[in-house]
């Protein structure tokens, strides 16, 4: 193993590595080769949704190592996400083990509601689940997300599932979530990089003792699906690559390093090896305050994952 990564306590007791693996687009055998060789780097948090696509390929992964004697499950953090469509409660605990299932494990580390908005549920399948009405718009559901949630606690109690948690709510929704719920959400998956930091609502969070998780944390850098070229650009800005040169890092490292300091803990996808070292490597420094004031003139509030195809759903957070 090269890299040693930090973990934090979740307030149940439960801990999650520092930093994680995004894994959205990370598919079929390639995809099952980076993430062998992300556990074999020292990855031990890899962040997977039924939505992706990928559980199973998540689950070879996992399982060769397992197998090699490499890892123990134990060392292991696995989340991955309830998708927006089976938020009625008889479907939470299918949907559930059709996870379960495709990652080939007993428990998960961390199921998380990937957001609040309840879609019309049409089947497992990729291609139902989203459906559209005639005028093009995605058909939601009413089911109130307090219900759904209720559901999801259901899986701790059956000791399938460590920990629960949330995805893209927003403070009220987390408040009312609150309101209702027995077991407190470990975390909330938020969208947070330089050009879009969220700090009031990391603020929220850790006042409630709720970890926050920085999906995103790149900005989706140079992807043609973000919506925001701010943290693209810092990951090239000279100011930012003369902070770095002090501790010998990169731009990207320097990133990661800010998020974590202020609170998050960054999922970043890698797109070779080479940014999958960097991401782990971020343990050995800390930036100085002003040094966090520099890095925190990128937000311009503007998101780079907007989900605007959702913008008419009544429980839309953004
Ligand atoms: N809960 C949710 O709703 C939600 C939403 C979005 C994402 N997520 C999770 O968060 C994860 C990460 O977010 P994301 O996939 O949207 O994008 P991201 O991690 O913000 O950006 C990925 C891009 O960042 C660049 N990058 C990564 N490491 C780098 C490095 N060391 N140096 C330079 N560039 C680097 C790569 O660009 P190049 O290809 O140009 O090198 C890569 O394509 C996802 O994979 C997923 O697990 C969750």
């Amino acid at each position: 193993m090269w890299a040693t990564v930090p973990r934090v306590k979740f307030f149940n007791g439960h801990e999650i590595p520092l930093i994680g693996l995004g894994t959205y687009l990370t598919k079929g055998t390639a995809g099952v080769k980076a993430i062998k060789q992300a556990i074999d780097i020292g990855y031990r948090h890899i962040d997977t949704a039924y939505r992706y696509g990928n559980e199973q390929d998540v689950g070879r992964a996992v399982r060769d190592k397992l197998e090699e004697g490499f890892v123990k499950r134990e060392d292991l953090f696995i989340t991955t996400k309830l998708w927006n469509s089976f938020h009625s409660p008889e479907h939470v605990e299918k949907a559930f083990h059709r996870s379960l299932e495709n990652l080939n494990l007993n428990y998960v580390d961390l199921y998380l509601m990937h957001m609040p908005m309840g879609l019309a549920f049409r089947g497992y399948e990729e291609q139902e689940l989203i459906s559209y009405d005639s005028s093009g718009r995605v058909v939601c559901s009413d089911v109130d997300f307090c219900d759904t949630w209720k559901a999801m606690e259901q899986l701790v109690y059956a000791g399938k599932v460590r920990s629960i948690g949330v995805s893209n709510f927003n403070s009220s929704q987390l408040s009312r979530l609150l309101s209702v719920s027995s077991i407190k959400p470990a975390t909330n998956q938020i969208e947070c990089n330089p050009g879009f930091t969220q700090k009031p609502l990391i603020e929220f969070c850790r006042k409630l003792d709720i970890t926050v998780t920085a999906f995103s944390p790149m900005g989706r850098a140079n992807r043609s699906d973000s919506s925001s070229q701010v943290t693209a650009n810092v990951l090239t800005d000279p100011e930012v690559a003369t902070l770095g040169a002090k501790y010998g890092k990169s731009n990207a490292q320097v990133v990661l390093r800010y998020l974590i300091d202020i609170g998050t803990i960054p999922v970043p996808k890698p797109s070779n090896r080479c940014e999958m070292l960097e991401n782990i490597d971020i343990f050995d420094f800390r930036l100085t305050a002003e040094e966090k004031a520099l890095m925190d003139r990128f937000d311009n509030g503007k998101r780079a994952v907007p989900l605007k195809y959702y913008s008419h759903h009544r429980d839309y957070p953004f």
